[in-house]
């Protein structure tokens, strides 16, 4: 069954410094990732697979390219769903475990915008399983080079050119600072519920 693009039209209007035109924009981009995502998975599902090959091969390249699509599906909207205009304050649990694993909340703040700064793409706040912390993952390509094994995503925020040049030009730093003061909490929360985070810092 191909999947349908979620609709996050409620967020038009309640993100302090993110206008309609730039959530729109947005919102029509990850929808263009969903639809490369059915159509990679239709490909694949009849693809010939008698000669693939590493320069070029249809199903070989369909294969190289589901992970953008299938990141840029899902991160696009874990970004959506972790931003609120009120989304309350960050959970204790989450206060532990950024505490354990960057010395102070304000120091895994400082860590996120840093890596928002470094690379043009994402920085996916983690749980990792591999090590039992809360890790700040910088995809540093399209979607997914330089994602790490194992990770549960707890917090995503989206760097990449097109979340923010409407409204902000070339000020990305400015854009970081606003975004990161509209967490979803209650979402977060959510999601640290799922983890082994919410087992290990309770
Ligand atoms: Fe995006």
């Amino acid at each position: 069954m191909p999947r349908e693009p979620k609709n996050y039209d409620h967020l038009i209007g309640k993100i302090p410094g993110l206008s309609e035109a730039q959530l729109k924009a947005h919102f029509t981009l990850y929808q263009g990732y969903v639809k490369k995502l059915n159509e990679i998975e239709e490909k694949l599902s009849t693809a010939d697979r008698s000669a693939p090959n590493y320069s070029f091969n249809e199903f070989s390249e369909l294969k190289r390219r589901e992970p953008v699509a299938f990141n840029g599906t899902y991160l696009h909207e874990a970004y959506f769903e972790n931003l609120a205009a009120d989304g309350g304050t960050p959970p204790e649990s989450f206060k532990k475990a950024a505490t354990a694993a960057f010395g102070s909340v304000d120091n895994w703040l400082s860590d996120v915008k840093a890596g928002l700064l470094s690379a043009h793409g994402w920085v996916l706040t983690t749980w990792s399983y591999p090590d039992s912390r809360l890790r700040n993952v910088l995809v540093q390509s399209e979607h997914h080079v330089g994602h790490l094994i194992d990770q549960q995503v707890v917090i995503a925020v989206d760097a990449w050119e097109h979340a923010y040049f409407l409204d902000y030009g070339a000020k990305k730093a400015d854009y970081v600072a606003t975004v990161l003061k509209s967490i979803n909490w209650k979402a977060v929360s959510d999601r640290i519920a799922m983890s082994g985070l919410a087992m290990t810092f309770k």
